[in-house]
């Protein structure tokens, strides 16, 4: 088994690494149920704002609704590396959606990308994870990725792409980490089942959440959570809205001195 600090060296000069058996199949099956009972109130809501697409068919911040995907964020060895990743450094949850890739649908992810458009180069404020909610394959649409591409600015060419890039396959519970600036892609399933994915991106506390989680799952809400489930969904990096608020004494600050 790699160490940790193999997986680190794996991400700064490769782009990516993989985590194994980070999940057990009985959790990650309690997730997928409650995300099938709860799916249509997305398509809901993207209805209701004219733009839910059948193909495209994807969620974000998908824990909102279907609180069981916490359980993934609490005690593991993902979060064990990530604070070992982020040199002890304090991190927080910067989105997370689940994504289904459908036989044979052409979705946008499928287009050769990054995650985090602004180019930051080997520095360590996000990182990419992709818990595996299906065995990934060759046939059911794994991800392709360009290794050492987080090392460049510049857009590879679909030909250069396609040329040198690898298709990570993992396991029902697996984890593929990756560097926000790796050029990737989605494969294409040309299975006969939905692959499902859960993509939790972390960053550093500094960088704003796409989603305003405290605001978001209630301030209250932070009494039910364990310290570090609370520094991850980011009640204490908030961002003050009235100078009332602002001023604090140190321990009550919105965004805590700790955060970076
Ligand atoms: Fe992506």
């Amino acid at each position: 088994m790699k160490s940790f600090s193999d997986h680190i060296k794996n991400i700064q000069c490769h782009g990516y690494t993989k985590l194994t058996g980070v999940y057990t199949n009985e959790l990650i099956n309690k997730v997928k149920k409650e995300f099938h009972q709860n799916h249509e109130l997305f398509v809901n809501i993207q209805k209701k704002k004219n733009i839910y697409n059948e193909v495209k068919d994807t969620t974000h911040h998908t824990f909102i609704l279907c609180r069981t995907m916490l359980r993934l964020l609490e005690s593991n060895i993902l979060l064990e590396f990530l604070d070992q990743y982020f040199e002890n450094q304090k991190f927080i949850l910067n989105t997370m959606g689940l994504s289904m890739l459908k036989p044979n649908s052409k979705i946008y992810t499928q287009a050769i990308h990054r995650d985090v458009r602004s180019f930051t180069g080997a520095d360590k404020l996000w990182v990419n994870t992709l818990i595996m909610l299906d065995d990934s394959t060759k046939e059911n649409g794994a991800t392709w990725i360009l290794e050492g591409s987080h090392l460049r600015s510049t857009k590879p060419s679909e030909e250069e792409f396609w040329n040198s890039a690898i298709q990570i396959e993992g396991e029902i519970g697996d984890v593929l980490i990756f560097h926000g600036n790796t050029w990737h892609c989605a494969g294409e399933n040309k299975s006969k089942s939905t692959r499902h994915i859960i993509t939790p991106f972390f960053s550093r506390p500094f960088i704003k959440q796409q989603l305003d989680y405290p605001r978001a799952l209630g301030l209250d809400f932070a009494n039910t959570l364990s310290d570090d489930l609370r520094q991850l969904l980011g009640y204490n990096s908030m961002t003050p809205a009235t100078l009332d608020e602002f001023y604090q004494t140190t321990e009550n600050r919105f965004y805590k001195k700790d955060q970076g």
